[in-house]
């Protein structure tokens, strides 16, 4: 449902000319505003260093997207300012373009898309500056992931936070939760009794989850280098994806019941090293921006377990990449053969749940079947449901979903401190265990290299 509260709501972004939000935050904001979701005389404050006024800044922001989508509606509401966002003397210059936005009702959303190490300053600029004052409910910060670059920084970052704001006010962003494949996760798990009873060991043989990448860096080379694949997408993305599919059945599907299991998967992840892969693109130490003598992962392969009861000795295979054969991002949960199978008394692969997230959000169960004809002949077929061919305009960007939840401060798809600090531990034991080993041309000199080091049908 649109939004009908009256008051408005101001959205200042911290890293105006980032990739993030120039692709990602604003567009998603222009498809809310085109379908009512933002209150009238609501607005978007893009803060940045660059000189560009509201006109010139929203052609950077179309020069940097591929499709026009709902950019041009941006005129009605985007203002560009600039500012250092570490000189605590020019918040006050932002507190009062604030308030000749909005009145004391407005609700205040302050988006940080910018590196962890500036989470600090500016938080401590915008609390001390009075702009958002604690235990405000209608003033949030919302923190982009990754939260810190290690299990230390991280704890830094939270006890900072924690002084200043209530864990209502903060929400950090993992923006894989709000797609749509994502929340259907659990909803295709628990509501359907044929996958409930075969989901753990005594069924599941293997789960694999890739999220690959055919572009480069992008423009992103200083914020790249500094955290690789493993902080860009396993720390976050990826092994909350492991905990969805790993947790006992919660206590109900509310928040908070879901992330006390999830965290208890998250404790249990044991990570086989020898039968990981690190691997750096070739070409990436000429990026812009990228140290010439570079030792940062592009490419992260890593097989995992998890010590509980209803997945111990079932492999999590976690794959991620830039510069890899597609863009394409899905899970695929391997069940174990038949009886006869194993006995080799018939043929046929394995039952196969494939969740496909982007681009088409498809879920697809893979099943042996007799071919037509006289020989008995099987061949595996698929039984599939395809959201975004069923619903082609209503599959909605996860964006736009992470800002309406926080308009209405709902906190299920935002990750919990613990959550947080537990992926950094198993983050900060991973790259003390596995180096970079690889620097590949195309996909299957890696694929080459994960099948040496796991096996054949990888
Ligand atoms: C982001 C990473 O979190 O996720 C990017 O920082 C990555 O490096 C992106 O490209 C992938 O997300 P999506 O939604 O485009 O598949």
């Amino acid at each position: 449902m649109p939004h009908t509260k009256k008051s408005n709501i101001l959205i200042t972004i911290f890293g105006a000319t980032g990739d993030l939000t120039a692709r990602k935050l604003l567009p998603a904001l222009a498809n809310l505003y085109s379908e009512d979701y933002l209150p009238e005389n609501s607005k978007v404050i893009a803060l940045g260093r660059r000189d560009f006024d509201d006109i010139s800044y929203l052609h950077f922001v179309k020069s940097k997207n591929k499709k026009p989508g709902n950019l041009q509606l941006l005129t009605d509401f985007l203002v560009y300012k600039k500012i250092d966002i570490l000189d605590h003397d020019q918040y006050k210059e932002l507190s009062r373009f604030l308030d000749e936005l909005g009145d004391e009702n407005s609700v205040r959303l302050f988006y940080l898309a910018v590196a962890p190490d500036l989470f600090i300053p500016i938080a401590s600029n915008l609390a001390t500056s009075q702009i958002v004052q604690n235990g405000a409910n209608h003033h949030l910060l919302a923190f982009e992931k990754p939260f810190g670059t290690d299990l230390k920084s991280a704890k830094e970052i939270n006890k900072v936070l924690q002084g200043y704001f209530t864990e209502k006010q903060i929400f950090r962003i993992d923006h894989y939760l709000g797609k749509e494949m994502i929340q259907n996760l659990l909803t295709v798990r628990f509501a359907n009794r044929i996958l409930e009873s075969t989901w753990n060991n005594q069924h599941i043989d293997r789960v694999k989850i890739y999220a690959k990448e055919d572009e480069g860096i992008l423009d992103r080379g200083s914020y790249y280098d500094d955290n690789g694949a493993l902080r860009d997408v396993i720390q976050n993305h990826l092994l909350q994806i492991v905990s969805l599919i790993a947790l006992e059945t919660p206590a109900s599907l509310n928040s908070e019941d879901i992330k006390a299991e999830k965290v208890k998967v998250l404790e249990k992840i044991r990570v086989d090293y020898s039968s990981s892969l690190l691997g750096q693109y070739q070409g990436y130490r000429h990026e812009k921006n990228v140290k010439p003598d570079s030792e940062t992962e592009t490419m992260a392969f890593i097989k995992l377990y998890v010590d509980t009861p209803l997945f111990e000795g079932v492999p999590f295979y976690l794959f991620t990449g830039k510069k890899l054969d597609e863009k394409r991002a899905s899970i695929e949960i391997s069940f174990k053969q038949t009886k006869l199978q194993q006995l080799n008394r018939i043929q046929g692969e394995s039952d196969k749940l494939i969740i496909d997230i982007s681009p088409e959000s498809i879920v697809k169960l893979m099943i042996n079947g007799k071919e037509p004809g006289f020989e008995h002949k099987l061949s595996q077929v698929g039984l599939e449901y395809c959201y975004s061919c069923q619903f082609p305009n209503n599959v909605k960007e996860a964006y736009e979903k992470l800002f309406i939840d926080m308009f209405k401060h709902s906190k299920t798809l935002f990750t919990r401190w613990d959550e947080i600090e537990l992926a950094w531990k198993v983050i900060d034991d991973i790259k003390a265990n596995v180096k970079l080993s690889l620097r590949y041309q195309d996909t299957s000199e890696v694929m080459e290299r994960i099948r040496a080091l796991n096996d054949e049908n990888l």
